[in-house]
């Protein structure tokens, strides 16, 4: 969603401003904006991408500061208009501010400014935030902009990630944050502030994660922490966990791309150290302080949002197959709001790339205060809800920066699989059951290797069917999740409308979707209802659907029913998705690419969803 970046120091502002917005685009937004302080605030604001505003800024001269603060914003409050994008300034005091988050009570603020005299110019919460901290500015009276800040944050519901600088102030950059991410990079002589490592990683290593309730005054001199209340707050300078590198896109046409091609990688990174293959058992190290609590779990929730959820539910699976657990897996969003049962042995694991998914940080916190034991399953060190659980397994899978989310969903079931196997072995699963299932996960990278080889065949059979405006996703049992995210994958990039069911189900309705050489997806690996499956697939075909199956290798059956198949090697069918995944993940990026959407950027879509 939104991004911030400032910056503080003696080298110009404008050009790191500008490269740190650009490795903020991947988050998703609409308009863009900048203002560097140099004697006076220079403001420049633009719908669209950062480009434009550069264009703009190059034509306008100036903003010479070496002191900036800049957005891209995705808009909640009021259309996406230059009048709306942030910065947005105060009328009295020569403020200039940038936020993300939402601000909840700002209609009854506004009308209470309005009442002081103060002149809106743009339908955000954000500008009621910069009129009231104008408001509260009085230097004569000691309330200096860090005071100013402090005290018009206490006065304001919602959250916020902020940035603030002041004509009168032009030695000092203020940043806070309650529930929306902001790190400090620390360099040399100069701070660079950012909602992600992404903003800062060019020019600092070392940076200040802040925590709710959190203001940081950066002067060219150092900086201090303090809570609302001006008591000064130790903050520790941390090393930060990813490379450039990670973040360039290096010889990929794009994000995405890299990020499909990445995951063997990736995935021998989740699982590198974690399973004892003599032993049949996994070590996770982040939750093993509570393995006990763990093991006599009576119930385990997974709450998520989007790809996190469909990862969730084959979770579900794989814990109540391998460890005999109940489990369930719900929309985050949903079990907040329901009044949830949480009874003793309840154990809510929260699965996020993020770690700052609202709605889950949400459920997460809603099932703290309900007394259930909670987990982070989350690639984001440091984020918020790997900070809020008790304990957790990080993903490993390294920065995500393609807004479909890819390796990361393929990192998700990996730890859950693992999970899975670590209550499994530790409850009954003996250690010759256990060791099998370790040594196939541990194969999973190679076999995906084996996928990746398909590019051209899956891209010709994507081009079969690049005209079809609709198509259907099937699956049964631990792969009718992988459907839904194959339908979720095409949908979201290449805009082609898409829905991903149980393959029963289709007869419950969806099949009067079905006409003459209508796309349907069916996984068809070797598992349990394999029969059931090719009957849906006949299904299909006596209504004139054109099946694209995804088979295992050595499958002499599917050739003669389906129009098209994919084949993938057979693994545990637990752990099927790791690999069922992969053909669709590279047929969405190929329908994408062909009908011409720029894969990375997709409309109207956030990289992490910060607002409920
Ligand atoms: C889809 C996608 C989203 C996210 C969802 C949850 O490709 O990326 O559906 O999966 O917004 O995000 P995280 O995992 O960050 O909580």
């Amino acid at each position: 969603m939104c991004g911030i970046v400032a910056y503080i120091g003696t080298k110009p502002a404008k050009p790191i401003l500008l490269e740190g917005l650009k490795r903020l685009e991947y988050r998703g937004y609409d308009s863009a904006g900048v203002a560097v302080l140099d004697g006076d605030l220079s403001v420049a604001r633009a719908v669209g991408r950062v480009s434009v505003l550069e264009d703009k800024l190059q034509q306008a001269g100036g903003f010479g500061g070496t002191l900036g603060i800049a957005h891209t914003r995705w808009a909640t409050h009021g259309s996406v208009t230059e009048q709306n994008a942030h910065p947005h300034r105060d009328d009295r005091s020569g403020i200039a501010l940038v936020h993300n988050g939402t601000i909840e009570n700002y209609a009854s603020l506004r009308k209470y400014l309005e009442g002081k005299g103060h002149t809106f110019h743009s339908e955000t919460d954000t500008e009621v935030l910069a009129m009231l901290i104008g408001e509260l500015f009085d230097p004569e009276r000691g309330i200096d902009l860090e005071k100013a800040v402090q005290a018009a944050l206490k006065e304001i519901s919602g959250a916020y990630a902020i940035a603030v600088i002041c004509e009168q102030e032009p030695d000092t950059l203020v940043v806070a944050r309650k529930g929306s991410p902001l790190i400090v990079g620390v360099g040399n002589g100069e701070y660079i502030v950012g909602s992600d490592a992404a903003a800062i990683i060019a020019h600092t290593a070392q940076a200040i994660t802040l925590d709710d309730y959190n203001v940081v005054k950066v002067t060219r001199d150092g900086f201090r922490t303090s809570n609302l209340d001006n008591v000064s707050l130790d903050a520790k300078i941390q090393q930060l966990e990813i490379d450039l590198e990670e973040i360039e896109l290096g010889t990929y046409s794009h994000y995405m791309q890299k990020e499909i091609f990445e995951q063997p990688a990736s995935i021998r990174n989740t699982l590198r150290g974690r399973l004892d293959l003599s032993e049949g058992r996994v070590v996770l190290g982040g939750v093993s302080n509570f393995a006990k609590e763990l093991i006599k779990s009576r119930r385990i929730i997974l709450a998520a949002q989007g790809t996190a959820l469909h990862a969730g539910m084959i979770g579900e699976y794989m814990i109540e197959e391998l460890a005999k657990i109940p489990a369930e897996c719900e929309f985050a969003s949903e079990f907040r709001y329901r009044n949830p049962i949480i009874e003793e042995g309840t154990v809510v694991v929260a699965v996020s790339q993020s770690g700052e998914t609202i709605d889950t940080l949400y459920a997460l916190q809603e099932a703290k205060d309900r007394g259930a034991l909670t987990l982070g399953v989350v690639n984001v060190v440091g984020s918020t809800i790997a900070r809020e659980t008790d304990a957790g397994v990080y993903l490993r899978v390294g920065p995500e920066i393609g807004v479909a989310s890819t390796k990361a969903f393929t990192g998700q079931v990996a730890v859950l699989a693992m999970l899975s196997l670590f209550l499994a072995r530790r409850r009954f699963m003996s250690p010759d059951a256990s060791t099998r299932l370790l040594k196939e996960l541990n194969l999973i990278p190679e076999k995906i290797e084996q996928i990746l080889t398909q590019d051209a065949t899956i891209k010709a059979i994507t081009q079969k069917y690049i005209n079809r405006e609709n198509w259907l996703f099937l699956g049964r049992g631990v792969n009718y999740p992988t459907a839904m995210e194959g339908a979720l994958k095409l949908k979201e990039i290449s805009y082609i409308h898409a829905e991903g069911m149980p393959a029963a189900e289709m007869k419950h309705g969806p099949i009067a979707l079905i006409t003459d050489g209508m796309p349907v997806v069916v996984i068809a690996n070797r598992g349990a209802q394999y029969e059931k499956v090719l009957s849906n697939i006949e299904e299909v075909r006596s209504r004139g659907g054109h099946v694209i199956a995804i088979a295992n290798e050595g499958d002499d059956r599917i050739g003669s029913i389906a129009e098209d198949v994919i084949y993938v090697p057979e693994t545990a069918e637990p752990l099927s998705p790791m690999l069922t995944v992969i053909p669709l993940q590279m047929m969405a990026y190929h329908a994408a690419v062909l009908r011409g959407h720029d894969v990375d950027k997709p409309r109207n879509l956030a990289k992490s969803v910060t607002v409920e």
